[in-house]
């Protein structure tokens, strides 16, 4: 079996569980004080705050930036419902913006044309590990004063001409889940460079509280563990060397699947650095079996295969209900022809021989 994930946990991570556990302190600590300082060294920013998930990590954000019930955020309809729900969970509004057809990312000439008087922020996401065109886009949101908001959730060690995605907007968020570039089991990281969105983060994840017994306004427990951290601190070690890994894969299976008529594989731009959390292929109709054929044989062969994403958020059953019935062409369409198949650094050469072989 191939599957379409797989994180890489070595003795490194074990033993620091191990010391962590035996330390005795084993809630928020020094280990998450460690992770964060180390993350915010990795991504360029002056602060991270580590948090239980990226969901929670996106909540925390949108709050600390001040998005309220009446506000509207501008996103993509094309990610994991997190991304749209955490607007909701702070009584906004998600205004689903269409994607661009290579990258299926955010498409920032359409952002323009969807802002009102009531919209405060842009949160892109940098879909499967791929940069959003964050030029354009900074110059929209400076341009309208409404802030930028990174969802960086798949994309630890992407960069957009030199600089690490979730320092490039007013904050960035990561998840640490097991399928994402780096784990800490489940955990999330907000990314900035404000004195001020890092103090209301650091509130926020602990009840509203400024210091002990002064809550100054409604939080929850967001806190990440130390023996979380302590995974977390080996990983980040280790993340550069896996998404080299992840990169190679993903040359491979360009170079074996670039003459394949039907499929259309992920573009590599000299700006940019695609760290590959996913590597998604579109299937067309000139394809000569379908997507779900394809799925079916790469299944039978024992390969992961999985759609990210087969519906657009706003035709989730609960959006619907939410009143929203938009109806975007790329989005649609992707959503009709993407298929992700395995690149993550435990796939071997012979792994991306045998994935190719079926496409052929
Ligand atoms: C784009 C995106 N945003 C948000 C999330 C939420 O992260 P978590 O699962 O850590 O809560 C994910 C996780 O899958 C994601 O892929």
């Amino acid at each position: 079996m191939i599957p379409i994930a797989k994180p890489s946990i070595g003795v490194e991570e074990k033993k620091a569980v191990q010391e962590v556990l035996d330390s005795g302190m084993i809630a928020q600590g020094q280990k998450v004080k460690e992770l964060e300082d180390n993350f915010a060294q990795y991504i360029g920013t002056r602060y991270a705050i580590a948090v239980t998930s990226g969901t929670s990590a996106l909540h925390t954000a949108l709050l600390a930036c001040g998005i309220k019930e009446g506000d509207e955020v501008i996103t993509t309809p094309f990610t994991f419902t997190a991304t749209a729900n955490s607007i909701l969970f702070c009584g906004a509004r998600s205004v689903f913006c269409d994607i661009d057809e290579e990258t299926f990312n955010i498409d920032a000439e359409k952002i323009e044309g969807k802002i009102t008087s009531k919209t405060k922020a842009v949160l892109v996401v940098h879909l499967f590990g791929n940069p959003c065109g964050m030029d354009r886009i900074k110059k929209i949101c400076d341009k309208h004063d409404i802030l930028l908001i990174e969802d960086a959730c798949q994309a630890h060690g992407a960069e957009y001409k030199g600089q690490k995605v979730g320092s490039i907007g007013d904050c960035g968020v990561f998840s640490m889940y097991p399928t994402k570039n780096m784990t800490t089991g489940e955990g999330g990281m907000i990314t900035t460079n404000s004195a001020d969105i890092d103090k209301k983060c650091k509130i926020i994840r602990n009840h509203g509280q400024d210091g002990r017994d002064n809550q100054v306004l409604l939080g929850y427990n967001y806190r990440l563990t130390d023996i979380q951290a302590a995974i977390g601190v080996e990983q980040l070690k280790k993340v550069e060397g896996f998404i080299e890994k992840r990169i190679a894969n993903a040359k491979m299976l360009n170079e074996g699947l670039k003459d394949v008529k039907g499929i259309i594989t992920p573009k590599m731009q000299a700006e940019t650095r695609h760290v590959f959390n996913q590597y998604t292929v579109r299937v067309t109709e000139d394809f000569k079996i379908s997507r779900d054929e394809l799925i079916k044989k790469l299944k039978d062969a024992g390969i992961g295969a999985f759609v990210y994403y087969p519906k657009p958020i706003y035709r989730q059953k609960y959006y619907l209900t939410l009143g929203y019935d938009d109806n975007l062409k790329m989005t649609e369409t992707a959503a009709k022809e993407v298929v992700s198949i395995p690149v993550h650094p435990n796939v071997t050469k012979e792994d991306v021989e045998k994935i190719i072989e079926i496409f052929i």
